[in-house]
């Protein structure tokens, strides 16, 4: 086993064009994802979850550029991680699954021949090869009667056994780090539940590094090892499941896990903390909570960056890291 990660992103920074200006809308954005490790993503909508895996995928929609950082990939098992260039797709190394099934499912083909396909571009896989993995997959991801459901098409099949085909596919490439966008939001909690253990059964099985995006802090805690909490385009809190949901130091990180429903009560997304986001226009160099927070003073209004994730430990980007840890009241 490496001790190399599979993935770095290092300083991401990504920009919105609009005419002559660029809007910095993901500010020096950091993280590592080691073999088998999951990074569980959360914060409020809008603070750049899905661009900071689309600019790692090399997926950025038309408009939107990554404009710094170094994305690094380690392509073969011990071989320490390569620089992907801006505007070039990570390809093989990284996939992507979406909330949406139908964004990565082709309605025209079926699918067990788009999951053929996709391996067969690998190379080196007769197509009678690539049908019997498909159909391998297909039941790895426990398609019942993998054969038959081989000549489906999407929309003939249900949003629980579409979202297991759009794991097969992502699978399908053979990737060394699962991109997750929330990727059981759109299902009930009995098929959340299912596809969570599918996804926990793959990173395990094939030793992949995961990212998963959730608004759902009850799905980070049962998928995730290390968990990030964004805000405003930077990482303003990072470490272990426990160490993060348990005893949160931001005070937004705080307000946001205080904001969700107890364990035991219905499993939902975020209740909202007081207030809205800064717009990215407003980005300034200081904290972007500052104005939602009940904590702030003047040495809020200095330089606050956000987070290196890549380093180990529990951080977080308020400047009353640690002293406010114990006792603080949400905002
Ligand atoms: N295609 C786009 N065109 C213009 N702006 C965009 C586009 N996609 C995202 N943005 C902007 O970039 C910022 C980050 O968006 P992103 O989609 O990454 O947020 P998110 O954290 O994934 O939110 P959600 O929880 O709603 O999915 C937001 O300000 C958003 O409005
Ligand atoms: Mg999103």
């Amino acid at each position: 086993m490496t001790s190399h990660p599979l993935l770095e992103v290092d300083g991401l920074r990504v920009a919105i064009r609009r005419q002559d200006t660029a809007l910095t809308v993901l500010d020096g954005v950091s993280f590592a994802v080691g073999a088998s490790q999951c990074l569980g993503i959360v914060g409020e909508s809008g603070c750049g979850k899905s661009l900071t895996l689309r600019a790692a995928m090399g997926l950025l929609p038309p408009g939107i550029e990554r404009t710094g950082g170094k994305i690094r990939l380690s392509l073969q098992p011990g071989a320490a991680p390569s620089e992907v260039q801006a505007g070039q797709v990570a390809g093989r190394g990284l996939a992507m699954v979406f909330q949406d099934s139908h964004a990565s499912l082709d309605p025209t083909m079926r699918v067990g021949t788009f999951i053929a396909e996709t391996v067969r571009r690998r190379g080196g896989t007769s197509r009678s090869d690539a049908r019997r993995q498909a159909v391998e997959l297909l039941a790895s991801v426990g398609v019942p009667d993998p054969k038959v459901r081989f000549n489906a098409y999407p929309h003939e099949l249900s949003g629980g056994m579409r979202q297991r085909v759009a794991i097969a596919l992502a699978l399908a490439t053979d990737p060394r780090v699962l991109l997750c966008d929330e990727p059981t939001t759109a299902l009930d909690v009995t098929l959340q539940a299912q596809i969570l253990r599918l996804l926990n059964t793959a990173r395990t099985e094939r030793g992949l590094g995961m990212i998963f995006v959730s608004h759902d802090i009850a799905v980070i805690r049962q998928i995730a090892d290390v968990v990030a909490v964004m805000y405003a385009g930077q990482i303003i809190e990072i470490g272990t499941v426990s160490d993060v949901l348990d005893r949160p130091r931001h005070p937004y990180a705080r307000a946001l896990i205080d904001a969700v429903p107890s364990i035991d009560g219905p499993v939902g997304p975020f209740r909202s903390v007081p207030g809205s986001p800064p717009d990215p226009i407003d980005y300034g160099s200081a904290c972007r909570f500052l104005d939602r927070c009940g904590h702030r003073d003047t040495a809020c209004e200095g330089v606050v960056n956000g987070i290196d994730g890549r380093e180990a430990g529990h951080r977080s980007a308020c400047v009353h890291n640690g002293t406010l840890a114990h006792g603080l009241e949400a905002t």
